[in-house]
């Protein structure tokens, strides 16, 4: 029998009463700014023989962390206690990608240096560029980014030394910078067209478009309103805690890799389309939906069937229950955009059908699904014109700086070591080796 009550020490330290098989185990409990409370178990097992099992990591707290707070049922996210509303509002990607890295709102002085080395670095080695020929046109562009960006690391023999607080501002800036002219060069490539190369005199996020849509013989005509919905994407997927991709650069750089090769490892996670993937879902589903004449009523019965295997993508998350403020912000400025650019996209009205239906059905109220940062940001990326494909490239370039805050948090923690989660094993017991001729 296992019970466990939190109880207050004289000392004020709380601790939780574990009971396992009649003998009493004591945990501390750690306690967030933000009040939410966890049991740290990290001595059970050598206590007691016991571990935890948590299938999917949905209870259970990898670290610490000082970069973003979520308060799921609230529906609130925070970069550094920065509510997310307010830094769309106010800020920029750029100074928001500061403010996550090193945990304050850039002065002047640093966000013209920090600007001065994205400049600086937002060329790709030339030799990189031969790379490039090596991935078939139809390569997926997430694949081509993972591969880039640790080849990447080949051309910074300084970073095979391992981490440098000293030089980690240049490393960055130079990811943050490179992998979006990566991204626009695989773009460009996959298209068949030449390679368009960064213009310093542009900002961040019009110079990723430069690269994405000019061409040699014609600038592409940055418009105020689609440079802003962009920046504001990246924004928004600057940082979210603990999710599967973040969690995974942890991972790979608590093995002390070079910052490279744990956001070469981020871009791989984030592929899946339970995860980063599920905004070109959303897209390949709403067009599903139109080409079978629904709009949308008839998906959502499908979907409820769970021998259809379908979900509702850019719904539901697993911190989320709660509408995701950062779908608030996008739907809102989703409806700007399309009608400064005069677009009537016909996906839109089936994503509005889709939500409000959702939004009044039991099925999805009861599990507490509500749409998601994905749902909506599909259709910004359309109406500018970015193919579906890059839409996953788009939210990894956006949350560089959330990676590379958790890479630099793990590796500037003293109390740092490798992640090696633990587990149950239900195979077979002990079994001994059988001669070919003697097995079944
Ligand atoms: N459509 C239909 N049903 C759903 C959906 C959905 N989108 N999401 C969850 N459910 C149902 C599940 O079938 C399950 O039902 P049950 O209790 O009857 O078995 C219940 O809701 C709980 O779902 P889980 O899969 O246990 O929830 P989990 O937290 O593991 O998954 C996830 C979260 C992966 C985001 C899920 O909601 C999903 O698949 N959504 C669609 C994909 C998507 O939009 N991903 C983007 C996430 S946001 C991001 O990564 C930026």
């Amino acid at each position: 029998m296992m019970r466990i009550t939190e109880l207050k020490a004289s000392n004020m330290n709380k601790t939780a009463k574990l009971e396992i098989e009649g003998k009493i185990y004591e945990l501390p409990i750690v306690e967030g700014t933000e009040n939410e409370k966890a049991v740290d178990i990290s001595a059970l097992r050598a206590q007691s023989g016991y571990i935890t099992l948590d299938d999917g990591y949905g209870n259970t707290g990898s670290c610490k962390s000082a970069i973003t707070f979520i308060d799921g049922e609230q529906g609130i996210l925070r970069y550094r206690g920065m509510p997310i509303e307010e830094l769309a509002q106010r800020s920029t990607f750029i100074e928001t990608a500061f403010l996550i890295i090193y945990g304050h709102l850039p002065n002047e002085k640093e966000l013209q240096r920090f600007s001065g080395l994205l400049t600086k670095n937002e060329n790709i080695h030339e030799d990189m560029k031969f790379h490039f020929e090596g991935f078939p046109s139809n390569a997926h562009p997430m694949a081509t980014l993972s591969s880039m960006i640790n080849a990447s690391s080949c051309f910074y023999p300084e970073l095979m030394k391992g981490y440098d607080p000293t030089t980690f501002d240049i490393v960055a800036a130079r990811l943050i910078s490179q992998v979006r002219t990566i991204a626009a060069f695989s773009y460009r490539k996959s298209q068949g067209l030449p390679i368009i190369y960064p213009k310093p005199s542009y900002k961040y996020t019009a110079n990723f478009l430069h690269m994405l849509f000019s061409d040699p013989y014609e600038e592409y005509e940055l418009k105020p309103e689609v440079v802003w919905a962009l920046d504001l994407i990246f924004l928004l997927h600057a940082d979210h805690e603990q999710n599967c991709s973040t969690a995974t650069v942890r991972f790979i750089a608590s093995s002390r890799a070079n910052l490279f090769a744990s956001a070469a490892a981020g871009v791989c996670a984030l592929w899946g389309p339970l995860h980063g993937g599920a905004n070109q879902a959303v897209i390949e589903m709403l067009q599903e939906i139109r080409a079978s004449g629904d709009d949308g009523h008839r998906f959502i019965q499908e979907v409820k069937d769970k021998k259809s295997g379908k979900r509702l993508m850019g719904f539901g998350h697993r911190v989320y229950k709660n509408y995701d403020p950062r779908a608030k912000i996008i739907k809102e400025r989703c409806d700007k955009l399309l009608a400064a650019l005069k677009i009537d996209d016909p996906l839109l009205n089936i994503a509005k059908h889709l939500e409000e239906a959702a939004l009044n059905d039991p099925y999805f109220v009861e599990r507490k699904l509500y749409p998601n940062v994905d749902f909506y940001s599909g259709i910004i990326m359309r109406a500018i014109g970015i193919p579906v494909e890059m839409f996953t490239v788009i939210f990894a370039i956006g949350r560089m700086p959330g990676w590379i805050a958790n890479f630099k948090e793990i590796m500037d923690s003293k109390e740092s070591r490798i992640y090696r989660p633990r587990q149950v094993y239900t195979g077979p017991t002990l079994n001994g080796y059988v001669p070919i001729n003697e097995r079944d």
